[in-house]
């Protein structure tokens, strides 16, 4: 007798420890608040994205610190699992900056922007982020390599890159190639934009490599990776292919949307086509987004317009924040979800997430306001 009254009792105290568990789970998105990982921790995985690998979600992204210079890399990449995008477990560092003042990842200097892919070839984890030197600003404009045998890492460091050097966009004309430029041009005169749609920093980088700074991964049907990114002093973004290990470029690449200004890429296909949604380069500061489809990777890409909807305010900052990254949305397949960050450059480790669902209306990637949403 009192045997069953205390197992009633310990029944009752293990479903009441249940449900409170289930009722801590996040169910739903809210854009913009704080997102706590398992441990009650804001999520730090800034300008990430996100790789599905055997059902399980990784997010990868920047480990901010406190203050103004937030954004230097005094940590790493910072890595979370999920199985439902709603609740997120700390994975811990999956890139380490290092103490040695000669390594080119040493501790102060930019890592933005992670991505990881995986390689059924290798077996490999393969993750490229876009790295800056200590000490050096924005100028070194490079893209980094590194790779794990676990999702969760550690990642081993490679090295970083400028990519193509010695090699002509796919889509250069001859004339492109032959083409030269007047000395001294007014930065954003006509002429001067005119000779960065002509190729002006191509050339000008033709030898050293290509510049690489705002960067995104995506994986093809057929298992193809490309690596996307700023150049050309973030006025024309480059779309390179990898080689089959992921590891390298193979010198094939286009220079899309010349002189268009643009940053902060994410892409997704849909039906076969290619969407892209991209930003205006205004550093920490909301800008309106772009909006992008192609037949082909390669392209050609024919702007759609600004993918936002709502207020003008919201739409002139694409709801105070910048794309980051395109993820199918697992509960529907052919939906996706854009992933934006809310950048707080006075406190760079309280930046939000702004994930919401894209919409198609009249055959166009749209993106509405939502305080709170699900999956389904
Ligand atoms: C805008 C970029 O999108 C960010 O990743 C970062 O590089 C800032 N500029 C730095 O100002």
């Amino acid at each position: 007798m009192k045997l069953s009254k205390e197992l009633t009792t310990l029944t009752f105290v293990l479903l009441t420890l249940f449900c409170s568990a289930q009722n801590n789970k996040q169910q739903h998105f809210e854009p913009g608040a704080l997102w706590p990982d398992n441990n009650g921790v804001h999520i730090n995985a800034h300008g990430g994205g996100l790789m599905e690998f055997e059902g399980t979600y990784y997010w990868y992204g920047q480990h901010m610190i406190e203050g103004k210079a937030g954004n230097r890399a005094m940590v790493g990449v910072h890595v979370y699992s999920s199985n439902d995008l709603y609740n997120w477990k700390d994975e811990g560092i999956a890139l380490r900056v290092s103490n040695d003042p000669e390594s080119p990842i040493v501790k102060g200097c930019i890592i933005e922007r992670p991505k990881v892919i995986f390689n059924k070839k290798t077996g490999k984890f393969v993750m490229w982020f876009h790295h800056e030197l200590k000490g050096m600003g924005y100028s070194a404009a490079k893209t980094g390599l590194a790779v794990a045998d676990s999702p969760t890492g550690p990642f081993q460091y490679i090295h970083s890159v400028n990519p193509n050097a010695g090699q002509w966009p796919l889509n250069f004309t001859a004339e492109q190639k032959q083409m030269s430029f007047p000395k001294e041009l007014k930065s954003w005169s006509e002429e001067w934009l005119e000779a960065v749609a002509g190729g002006l920093f191509v050339h000008r980088d033709f030898g050293k490599g290509q510049m690489a700074r705002d960067m995104t991964l995506f994986v093809d049907d057929d298992g193809k990776a490309y690596h996307i990114h700023a150049s050309e002093e973030n006025l024309t973004l480059h779309i390179s292919e990898l080689t089959d290990e992921y590891t390298a470029f193979t010198n094939r690449y286009v220079a899309v949307l010349p002189a268009g200004h643009n940053e902060a890429p994410a892409i997704f296909k849909k039906d076969g086509k290619y969407y892209l949604i991209a930003s205006d380069c205004t550093g920490w500061a909301p800008n309106a987004a772009r909006s992008f489809v192609a037949d082909q990777i390669f392209g050609p890409w024919e702007s759609l317009g600004n993918p936002c909807r709502g207020t003008e305010e919201q739409m002139n900052t694409t709801f105070d924040s910048q794309s980051t990254y395109i993820v199918e949305n697992p509960k529907k397949a052919g939906e996706f979800i854009f992933m934006g960050d809310r950048w707080m450059p006075e406190n760079a480790i309280d930046g939000r997430y702004i994930w919401l669902p894209i919409m198609f209306e009249n055959d166009k990637p749209v993106i509405h306001w939502q305080e709170k949403w699900q999956l389904n």
